[in-house]
């Protein structure tokens, strides 16, 4: 494609996101894209477009030579699949925002964009607004990251930002989360931690090169939490965020978890609020940067697909530079010891041998908590770590050094 080439696109949803885009190419003549078709699974709802722009066959898109350009915008991550394989494979260029689909496949998308010489983009499957992924691509190119470390998840964030300040109950803050738009059609995806997992493994495909499934990294959501926790937090002033971790530990190797976690008030995630996201990046030279912005919503995800789609015009792709690359061969790595607490319930058994050490024991009749270091390797294996009456919940504070800068800031500036 030559610069400013005219794009013709098939636009395949219309809710939250593909409704927003439409409008804003509609008021953004300057960009020279036409949305020819908008694919649609329900046709007798009533839209907001002209009637003529809407069919219910896919196919009528994918197989149309004058469109070159398809938006993916569903939330079916299998058929979102099918689709988005089928138009690299018929040499259309994509955007999409679906990170479980993406985070699910990385590896089979990057060879069929090389097959096929297309352009698939994806700015808004990782935080919404924030230009996190052409960041990392390009500007870290050659700046050795030492760490990521994130609130990647809106929904989340609005679900404890509502509970703490204005004293919401979890199931009432979840409700105004979906009816703002800014949980996914099934929101367990949200509150496990699983959205979260999906947008760290496309984040490590473009930090560190790293491709690997999202249920290879340690996990945990926000739905087990207690009050309890939440007491804790307050009497310690942390505020608890879903934070997702990636940080190099060694030359080679690269630790990634997501975790809620206790963030202190020095920590810029902790003045993160409701659904906007932030992402502190540790870099070699540049020390701590931090990246906000909205990361959830039909405006915020819209511009993030607008740029994608601006970006085509004159050919990017990602060049996936540090997967290619053989200066650096990371590997994932769960060989890190983290200070975590776990809070359970009387009845509950804790197999304390998986700590390496205890630094605190609390035991009350309501609720018992310990705080200890725990490998990440041993933490997975837990049988109490996926148990839903047990709280485990990371410290961010100078023990885990989880947002600070590694060795090797020392080591470049000794
Ligand atoms: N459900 C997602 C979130 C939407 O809350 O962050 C944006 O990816």
């Amino acid at each position: 494609m030559t610069e400013n080439k005219k794009l013709n696109i098939g636009l395949i949803g219309f809710g939250v996101v593909g409704e927003g885009i439409y409008n804003v190419l509609q008021q953004t003549p300057t960009l020279n894209a036409t949305i020819k078709k908008i694919c649609i699974k329900h046709a007798s709802k009533k839209r907001n477009a002209p009637q003529e722009l809407f069919t219910t066959n896919v196919e009528s898109l994918l197989d149309d030579d004058s469109i070159n350009v398809i938006v993916e915008l569903i939330d079916d991550a299998d058929a979102a699949y099918k689709i988005v394989t089928t138009a690299l494979r018929n040499k259309k260029h994509v955007v999409s925002a679906n990170k479980k689909m993406i985070a699910a496949h990385l590896q089979e998308l990057l060879m069929l964009q090389k097959e096929n010489e297309v352009s698939l983009l994806y700015e808004a499957a990782v935080c919404g607004s924030i230009p996190v992924i052409r960041n990392l691509e390009e500007y870290y190119d050659n700046d050795l990251l030492n760490s990521f470390s994130g609130i990647v998840n809106g929904s989340t964030n609005f679900i404890l930002t509502k509970m703490k300040e204005e004293g919401l109950s979890y199931e009432n803050a979840l409700k105004q989360a979906q009816q703002l738009g800014f949980a996914e059609s099934n929101p367990a995806l949200d509150v496990e931690g699983k959205d979260a997992v999906n947008k760290l493994t496309i984040v490590l495909q473009h930090a560190y090169g790293i491709t690997t499934k999202p249920e290879t990294i340690v996990h945990k959501g926000i739905t087990q939490l207690h009050r309890s926790d939440t007491k804790y937090a307050a009497e310690k002033n942390y505020n608890i965020k879903l934070v997702a971790n990636a940080r190099r530990i060694d030359d080679d190797k690269i630790v990634a978890f997501v975790l809620p976690t206790f963030v202190e008030s020095k920590n810029q995630l902790y003045h993160i609020r409701n659904e906007f996201n932030g992402v502190l990046i540790g870099s070699k030279l540049a020390d701590e940067q931090f990246l906000y912005g909205k990361g959830a919503g039909r405006y915020p995800t819209s511009s993030a697909v607008l740029s994608d789609i601006a970006a085509l015009r004159y050919d990017y792709k990602y060049e996936y530079k540090k997967t290619k690359s053989n200066a650096h061969k990371y590997q994932l790595s769960n060989d890190f010891l983290l200070k975590i607490f776990v809070s359970f319930n009387q009845d509950a058994e804790i197999n304390v041998s998986f700590f390496d050490s205890i630094e605190d024991r609390y035991f009350n009749k309501n609720r018992n908590h310990l705080v200890g270091f725990i490998s990440l390797n041993n933490l997975q294996k837990a049988d109490w770590f996926n148990d839903e009456t047990v709280s485990v919940i990371a410290f961010d504070g100078d023990d885990n050094k989880i947002s600070t800068n590694t060795f090797l800031h020392e080591t470049i500036l000794n």
